[in-house]
């Protein structure tokens, strides 16, 4: 969309102008057309209460434990006591842990070991935002996909195996709360990805 607005400026005025204008907004149609897919598939409202993030990730991990245990991949927690709660829907952070674990899972399948999970909990009392990290061990991301990540329907993954639309929603849900989600560059195989929420601020009353 970006690019076809650039585009438009360029021309001034004229044909080519015109098409730009027509490829931005149909690149906002598209786009429309995605989010209210995203949004119709969470069939909840967005709901505000305290969330102990620590909970939410023990009981994501509990769901994938058979799958996990199968891919014969080790499951470190690193989740830090009291960490401070986050105002948000319990059950839309689930989704988010649930996606990033799978998108893990399926990195270090059949893959060489050491296959190891480690989810990571760190409050950062500097920004009052407290931090969750999914790290695998698994194949790493290509610049290709370091490019594309959070777009709609970006997959390297077989028809049935990958929709592209796991990280776009994560990205949803993160801005849902105010927060932010990025793949970050740590030292060593695989992938890391990082989420970043405000803290609960003190009740107002
Ligand atoms: N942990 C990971 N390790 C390696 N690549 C990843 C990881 N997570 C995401 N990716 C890459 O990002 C792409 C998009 O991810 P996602 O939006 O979840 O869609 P999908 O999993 O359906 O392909 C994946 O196809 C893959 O190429
Ligand atoms: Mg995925």
């Amino acid at each position: 969309m970006a690019q076809a607005r650039a585009i438009e400026q360029l021309a001034g005025y004229g044909p080519v102008a015109e098409q730009a204008q027509r490829v931005a907004e149909q690149a906002r149609r598209a786009g429309d057309i995605v989010r209210r897919f995203t949004a119709m598939t969470s069939d909840y409202p967005s709901e505000r209460a305290p969330v102990a993030l620590n909970d939410v990730l023990r009981d994501v991990v509990d769901l994938f434990d058979h799958a996990l245990k199968r891919a014969r991949i080790n499951v470190v927690l690193e989740l830090i006591p009291d960490l401070p709660t986050v105002m948000g829907d319990a059950r839309r952070l689930h989704e988010l842990a649930a996606h990033l674990i799978a998108n893990a899972l399926q990195a270090m399948r059949g893959r060489p070991a050491p296959r190891r999970l480690t989810l990571q909990t760190v409050a950062i009392p500097e920004t009052s935002h407290v931090a969750f990290e999914v790290s695998d061990t698994g194949l790493g991301l290509s610049a290709d996909a370091r490019a594309h990540l959070f777009e709609p329907f970006y997959t390297t993954k077989s028809v049935g195996l990958g929709t592209g639309l796991g990280l776009f929603v994560c990205l949803e849900i993160a801005r849902e709360h105010r927060g932010s989600l990025a793949h970050v560059e740590r030292p060593g195989p695989g992938a890391t990805f990082r989420v970043e929420l405000p803290e609960r601020g003190p009740d107002l009353g």
